[in-house]
């Protein structure tokens, strides 16, 4: 084939390449940045009570990003559920709750890495309530980074009962009196690290990937009756779960305060099946999810560790 002819081939390959890079790139930008700038002044004026119901139930919101929500949706007129394993921290969120946003709580203390009875001790106050949302957000990531071996039996139970049994027995319960209602809405607390492999976190990445799958399969099998499953994913925020990675070395915007992550994110509540729930998370998400599988393993394992840290967990063991 003439030489001309040929490089003129491969400029056009090129071209339309880059073209269609260059359009997505703006197509996932334009998608992401209208569904923010709606949730601001749109999503967030709709009334949650009218659309699913008068109670929110939100397990785990003692601290972190489960009790910014839980004052997030209080905000939104929704009296609350308050559910975690620290008496004296419910209370105290209790209080403020109801001091700030004139609704109504109910504390229950009960501690997810037990089995029936902490759920029987539950269900039998929130059984006459109108539940309109369960937020699943109950997570413990046992302190990582860890290596899987040197976890012990326990954080392995702990880990597995927290993270995914909480959500799944919770939502076990509440299905069915949504599903005769004819509306409602399951909050499922995933993370990034449900969509890739996260080294020197593998339970908890696999705990978050089990909500992710379990959460899709809902969706699908309760579509026409009225109930709404919705994933969130965060990348960090600044709390416990993420205090031990390299996020707390990330700046500010991309590793937000608990309050300032739930503020966004309570204004997608119920608006997107699966959302990163804060702009920045959004953008982050977009690009990594465009990443080889490889490469998001890597960084993953970078992120949560450095990357010999085996070889310095046994260099500690040896001194
Ligand atoms: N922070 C992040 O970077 C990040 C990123 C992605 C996903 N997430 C997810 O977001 C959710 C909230 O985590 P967070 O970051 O806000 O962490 P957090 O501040 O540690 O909050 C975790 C909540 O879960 C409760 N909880 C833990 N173990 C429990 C148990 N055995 N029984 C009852 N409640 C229990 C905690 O209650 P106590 O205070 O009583 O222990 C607390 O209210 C988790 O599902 C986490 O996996 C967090």
């Amino acid at each position: 084939m003439d030489l001309h002819l040929l490089s003129s081939l491969y400029s056009l390959v090129a071209f339309f390449c880059v073209a269609r890079l260059v359009l997505s790139v703006i197509s996932i930008w334009t998608k992401i940045s209208y569904k923010y700038a709606l949730s601001k002044w749109i999503f967030q004026q709709k009334d949650l009570v009218k659309k699913y119901g008068s109670w929110a139930v939100v397990i785990g919101s003692s601290d972190g990003i489960g009790k910014s929500l839980a004052k997030e949706l209080a905000k939104r007129g929704m009296n609350i559920v308050l559910i975690s394993n620290e008496e004296e921290k419910l209370k105290s969120v209790s209080a403020d709750i109801e001091s700030e946003c004139s609704v109504q709580t109910i504390v229950i203390y009960a501690d997810f890495s037990k089995t029936e009875e902490e759920y029987e001790k539950i269900f039998t106050v929130i059984d006459g309530l109108d539940v309109g949302i369960l937020v699943n957000n109950a997570g413990t990531a046992c302190g990582l980074p860890y290596l899987f071996e040197n976890m012990s039996r326990q954080q392995i139970w702990t880990m597995m009962l927290v993270n995914m049994g909480a959500a799944t027995v919770m939502t076990h319960y509440i299905l069915p009196k949504m599903i005769s209602k004819g509306k409602g809405l399951i909050a499922n607390m995933a993370s990034t690290s449900s969509f890739a492999p996260t080294p020197y976190a593998s339970l908890y990445a696999a705990s978050k990937t089990f909500i992710l799958s379990f959460s899709e399969s809902l969706r699908h099998e309760l579509k026409g009756t009225g109930v709404d499953v919705q994933v969130i994913h965060p990348f960090f925020v600044d709390t416990r779960v993420a205090e031990n990675s390299k996020a707390p070395t990330l700046p500010k915007v991309l590793y937000p305060s608990a309050d300032k992550y739930a503020k966004s994110l309570s204004t997608m509540i119920g608006e997107d099946d699966i959302t990163a729930g804060y702009l920045p998370h959004q953008i982050q998400f977009a690009i990594s999810q465009s990443l080889p599988r490889c490469v998001q393993i890597w960084m993953a394992a970078d992120f949560m560790a450095v990357r010999d840290f085996r070889k310095e967990q046994q260099s500690r063991k040896d001194r």
